[in-house]
């Protein structure tokens, strides 16, 4: 077996995990999730989900992979018995399905990065560019370029390649982000937008919450890169010494505030255009906040910037994604890390192809996404939950608390946040969005 790489520094790693959650979840679904549930309605059930169950769930993604040292499906082999030794499984799966539309939408935001740069975002129409730009030659096109990016992060290694291109990448997105947010609140429809934004209206919750709930919990997942192994990799890469709940704290408020902040970035964006209800669900970003910056000052540039930091947040998620595959060839079946990783990527890029070309449309994207998103993490999430909650729970508590000087009560704590709420909260939404894919499958083929 290959020797196994580690990260060089602590800031590392958690630029790394940062990098991994920073991206499309981010700022791709973030806002159109809260323009389709509501607003600050959305945010708020949002904040409590990450806090509640996607925190906990991170610790045991951390845990298994730092005890183990290995890829998500030879980690649970080495601590699972019986039909817990396959689990894996699903975070490979997922994965695949994950990283091929996800480098498809990455394609389409690098075409909409030089199309601001032209200044020509809505030129004949904001729809039909974007139709244009998400099916076709042109979208396979892009996707191909994405995923050559990613191989080549990848195929670096951990410290040469992933480690390194964080650490130039979440910085970047940081700062551009920032200021754009800064310039956004001088618009002139900055205050309608965040009166939206920022004020919950307690009774839209509580009318809408079987709708929420799921769209919240499945969010809170994706943007944490939850449910998928990714977290148990990039632990699995970590020292004994280091104090896991201290840098997942810092891991999610990070993500959080990004996510956070793209909103102040987009809302304000749109109220200053005067789009706020043309279309929502995953055109948003493309149809109308695109046409919104053909409407404000500066605009091109403008969306240059925004659509390159999702560029970058893509990438550096991206890479990660691929990492759980590579890292599985490599440690169960001995593949050099170069042909693993090309030969995954060539693999990758053929199941985007659907997605990439379907013209006219997005019903394969709907497809995928639905299929990962809504079902195969939280699935991954509910299984981990349930293993270390009542089964494996010295191996969790054990691992926890090395690099933790005194844990106290927090261990069990943790424990029983997961053997309760967060498996009763996954049970409920896992089952509530198998539904929503059935019927949203009916609505495409049936
Ligand atoms: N967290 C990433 C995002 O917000 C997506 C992702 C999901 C990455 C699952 C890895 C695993 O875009």
């Amino acid at each position: 077996m290959a020797q196994r790489e580690s990260w060089a520094t602590r800031t590392g790693f958690i630029l790394a995990a940062v990098g991994s959650a920073v991206g499309l979840g981010n700022i791709w679904r973030f806002p159109y999730q809260v323009g389709e549930y509501g607003g600050a309605a959305f945010l708020v059930v949002y904040l409590l989900l990450v806090a509640l169950v996607g925190f906990p769930v991170m610790m045991v993604e951390f845990t298994i992979g730092r005890h183990t040292e290995r890829n998500p499906v030879g980690a649970l082999k080495r601590v699972g018995r019986g039909a817990w030794t396959k689990i894996g499984w699903v975070f490979i799966a997922a994965g695949f399905v994950i990283l091929s539309y996800y480098s498809v939408i990455a394609g389409w935001i690098l075409r909409y990065t030089a199309i601001g740069l032209q200044g020509n975002y809505a030129a004949g129409g904001a729809g039909e560019q974007f139709m244009s730009v998400a099916g076709g030659m042109g979208s396979v096109v892009t996707h191909a370029i994405f995923m050559a990016a990613i191989i080549t992060v990848v195929a670096f290694g951990i410290q040469r390649g992933i480690e390194f291109s964080v650490k130039l990448m979440v910085p970047a997105i940081i700062a551009l982000l920032i200021g754009l947010a800064v310039y956004a609140g001088t618009l002139s429809g900055a205050g309608e937008a965040y009166a939206y934004y920022l004020s919950p209206d307690l009774g839209t919750i509580a009318a809408n919450w079987t709708a929420i709930l799921p769209a919240a919990a499945a969010q809170a997942f994706f943007t944490l890169s939850l449910g998928m192994g990714v977290m148990i990799t990039y632990a699995s890469y970590l020292g004994e010494d280091r104090n896991l709940a201290k840098d997942g704290a810092i891991i999610v408020a990070l993500d959080t505030a990004i996510a956070f902040t793209a909103g102040l970035v987009a809302f304000p964006v749109l109220y200053t255009a005067d789009l706020t209800d043309v279309v929502d669900g995953p055109s948003f970003i493309f149809v109308s906040l695109s046409e919104a910056f053909s409407n404000v000052p500066f605009g091109g540039i403008l969306g240059a910037v925004f659509f390159a930091i999702v560029t970058i947040a893509a990438l550096s998620s991206a890479i990660s994604i691929m990492e759980v595959v590579v890292s599985y060839l490599i440690d169960e079946h001995d593949v050099d890390r170069l042909p693993a990783t090309v030969g995954l990527g060539i693999i990758i890029f053929l199941v985007g192809l659907p997605v990439a070309y379907e013209p006219n449309g997005l019903n394969w994207l709907t497809v995928y996404d639905g299929f990962a998103n809504s079902i195969l993490l939280i699935l991954g999430g509910l299984l981990l939950a349930i293993y270390i909650g009542w089964i494996a729970t010295d191996l969790g508590l054990d691992e926890l608390s090395k690099g933790i000087q005194d844990l106290g009560s927090w261990g069990i704590v943790w424990i029983w946040t997961l053997r309760i709420p967060v498996i009763i909260v996954l049970l409920v939404v896992l089952t509530q969005n198998v539904i929503g894919y059935y019927d949203s499958l009916m609505g495409i083929f049936g």
